[in-house]
């Protein structure tokens, strides 16, 4: 079957009452018949459930319609994208190693990653995910893993995953790849070599704005390493969560294909506003590593930025007049979101720390949601007018 199919078909056990749509087993834990099964399942000779911190038969379908989305062998559900990008590192990486990552990455991750794991003894180097160079003079004896994002948020680089893939098989590293703006349905880094990808299910997975969540998937012998490092840490996945999240997989595929129909008709129309310095949408020709993202996306995604010419104060005067799209922090809904990072979530950055993360004063992201596409497009084109 296509892995459409399984994330609509694939479901925990049918109980007694022949429900046609998967229960929520909203539980904390599980009972046993008697010692000698309770023992068993302690010592790991059953797969039988024993807390909801380990595993759940609701989070476990949410991670079975993952693994057949990604083509992977194994995964495990978290409860935040950034739990997720967190246990990823924490599990294989000690005091001594060395990690190379992109340097765009999402601000949380490069919290982690700068903040962190030094505080750890873990060492990381910034490369350009454009200059394989770069990367190779990184290399050091006691690199581990590389880590990265495709599309990045918020500037919308694309990395080659297959450059990527060949780099880390050449030197015996982890692949880690955070897919959290292409979604599964658009783009599958397994196939391209990855040992790992990670989401925050909180973004187009759920594409309702309404549940946190993450999740990694992979080799089913690093994916056990993360699920010990989680039955024991404790960033389980709620299963009331798992369930919103695994009827949203059975429409994700649609949705996606909608959300970026609607994003490239947007970004056509906007692409040579005189209000805009330049505008970045990884399915444009006009994209630096459009390419790239033709070799390894189905689509262009639903995220748009783009440079207001008139710098920071157009950035707040566009928000200041939109009608329709939501100033919210959230990306990946039906509803169509506008942020403008240099006076929100950057704002406390100084100039250079801004430009050294490239968020220009003048950025926005537009995450295109569901909306009629012409009244999206009507609503950005009305505040642009006043910037
Ligand atoms: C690319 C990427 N990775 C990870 C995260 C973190 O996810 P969460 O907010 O679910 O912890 C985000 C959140 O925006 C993201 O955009």
């Amino acid at each position: 079957m296509d892995p459409i199919t399984k994330a609509i078909r694939i479901r925990s056990d049918k109980t007694n009452e022949m429900e046609h749509s998967s229960p929520l087993f909203l539980t904390s834990s599980f009972t046993f018949d008697n010692a000698e099964s309770m023992r068993s399942a302690f010592a790991d000779e059953t797969d039988d459930n024993i807390y909801s911190r380990f595993s759940n038969p609701s989070v476990q379908e949410f991670v079975d319609r993952m693994c057949a989305l990604e083509g992977a062998e194994a995964g495990y559900a978290v409860a935040s994208g950034m739990s997720a990008v967190f246990a990823s590192f924490m599990t294989f990486l000690k005091s001594g190693d060395h990690f190379i990552s992109c340097n765009a990455v999402f601000g949380s991750t490069h919290t982690v990653i700068t903040k962190y794991l030094p505080k750890f003894g873990i060492d990381y180097t910034y490369v350009n995910g454009q200059n394989m160079q770069n990367w190779e003079e990184a290399i050091r004896p006691n690199t581990k893993m590389v880590f990265l994002e495709t599309p990045t948020n918020p500037g919308l680089e694309i990395i080659d995953l297959e450059l990527a893939g060949i780099f880390c098989r050449k030197h015996n590293l982890i692949l880690n790849v955070d897919n959290c703006f292409a979604t599964p349905v658009n783009q599958t880094p397994i196939k391209f070599g990855a040992d790992l990808v990670i989401h925050s299910a909180t973004k187009w997975i759920d594409g309702q704005g309404r549940v946190l969540g993450g999740v990694v998937v992979g080799k089913k012998e690093l994916i056990h390493e993360i699920y010990l490092f989680c039955r024991s840490t404790g960033p389980a996945m709620s299963p009331f969560n798992a369930w919103i999240l695994s009827r949203s997989l059975e429409t994700l595929d649609v949705r996606m294909e909608r959300h970026a129909a609607n994003a490239l008709y947007i970004a056509q129309c906007l692409e040579s506003h005189p209000k805009i310095s330049w505008l970045k949408y990884p399915f444009l020709s006009s994209h630096p590593q459009n390419q790239i993202a033709k070799r390894q996306m189905k689509n262009g995604g639903g995220i748009i930025c783009f440079e207001l010419s008139g710098g920071l104060d157009a950035g707040r005067k566009f928000l200041n007049g939109l009608q329709l799209l939501s100033m919210t922090a959230n990306l990946g809904d039906t509803k169509s979101i506008a942020s403008h990072p240099a006076s929100t979530t950057h704002a406390k950055l100084t100039d250079a720390e801004r430009q050294a993360v490239n968020i220009t004063p003048g950025l926005i992201r537009i995450s295109v949601g569901l909306e009629h596409r012409d009244d999206i497009l009507q609503d950005i084109l009305q505040t642009l007018e006043k910037c």
